[in-house]
């Protein structure tokens, strides 16, 4: 197979992130600058900070990954970029940049859906894997089931009507206390707790589907709290944080093992920050071990934001022939499937 090189950038929340991926799996650099500290003392991302503070560090960043990758922009044979869905100003920093640099080295642009690059993040992690798959992406913005019927051909088979799994996470633990972002936090703290000592509610719709809703859950957790608070009663943090763990793991163990069973597929790749939960992939592991699914996970520094994933997805899309104008703008809202 001819060697092909993805120089790629991700831009779209609060890492910079800048990566050389070799034929869409191998990663030759992926470097992240994350703005969480700078967040933190906020609670939680403030747009207009972030995308200075992309602008501040994109070129050092893109610089640093061709050369921990040792290569020069001439060795690329394209440019990936996020342009969507994500925060519109710090998209456009990084959409600006790979276009400038695309313009400036006359190499294709590759625009890159970022739901699409958390899905791809596996195939840097398994390298054999192909399509048919399902995945379940659950970031701090998103939450979809997706049947991925190839190489970008995907179809969006349940989603969050509200919060994402991974905003939950993040609220809950502001609410608890415990800092931005939650995820970890939450995941940490759980394991000192006891997952049956609150029932929280699951929600269920009438229809049949395959969609989530967690902020339901969110708000019991809150009232939980806030009746704790006026009736003077002390909180044990960690009871409430494994046993709204267990709520959210339950929900997407159930929704995602439903999928298998109506698609007779046997491949489940976990995608987005949450992925990173120790829970969920206990959860889902034996879960699958039950049923003879195999359950996929990327690296922890691949679950989270990062520009290899979006490499990977950018290489898939060159050798089907799927390049940008360079007149491509950010979608701050953009769908799986589109453009
Ligand atoms: O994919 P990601 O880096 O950014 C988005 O595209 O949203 O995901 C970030 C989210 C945050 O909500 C964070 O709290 C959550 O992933 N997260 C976790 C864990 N690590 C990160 N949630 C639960 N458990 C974790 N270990
Ligand atoms: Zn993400």
């Amino acid at each position: 197979m001819e060697k092909k090189l993805i120089l790629s950038i991700e831009s779209s929340c609060d890492e910079t992130s800048a990566a050389v991926i070799e034929n869409g799996r191998i990663v030759l650099s992926n470097i992240i600058a994350t703005q969480i500290d700078t967040h933190k003392k906020f609670g939680g991302v403030v747009p207009e900070v972030a995308s200075r503070m992309h602008i501040e560090v994109i070129d050092k960043v893109v610089k640093e990954a061709l050369d921990e990758a040792n290569v020069t922009l001439e060795d690329i044979d394209a440019i990936g970029v996020t342009y969507g869905p994500g925060l519109v100003g710090a998209l456009l920093v990084g959409l600006q940049y790979a276009k400038g640099l695309a313009y400036a080295a006359n190499k294709p642009l590759i625009g890159v859906n970022h739901i699409e690059g958390h899905i791809c993040a596996n195939f840097i992690q398994h390298k054999d894997l192909k399509p048919p798959f399902v995945s379940l992406v659950v970031s701090g913005g998103h939450t979809f089931i997706v049947h991925v019927k190839d190489y970008g051909k995907y179809e969006v088979l349940g989603q969050t009507r509200d919060d994402a799994a991974g905003e939950a996470y993040d609220k809950v633990a502001r609410a608890l206390g415990l800092g931005y972002p939650g995820g970890p936090k939450i995941d940490k703290l759980a394991k000192e707790g006891n997952p049956n000592a609150i029932e929280f509610p699951r929600a269920r719709f009438h229809e049949e589907t395959l969609d989530f809703s967690f902020s339901g859950l969110k708000s019991a957790v809150l009232n939980y709290l806030n009746k704790c608070s006026m009736q003077n009663i002390e909180v044990n943090k960690a009871d409430v944080a494994a046993s709204f763990q267990k709520a959210v793991v339950e929900v997407l163990r159930d929704n995602v093992f439903l999928t298998i069973k109506n698609k007779e597929l046997d491949n489940i790749a976990i995608a987005g920050g949450v992925a990173a939960n120790s829970a969920l992939r206990d959860a889902l592991i034996s879960e699958g071990e039950k049923v003879g699914v195999q359950i996929l996970f990327p690296e922890l520094k691949l679950c989270t934001d990062n520009a290899a994933m979006i490499g990977s997805a950018a290489y898939f899309r060159f050798i089907n022939s799927k390049s940008s104008s360079l007149d491509l703008n950010a979608k701050p809202n953009l769908k799986l499937n589109e453009g």
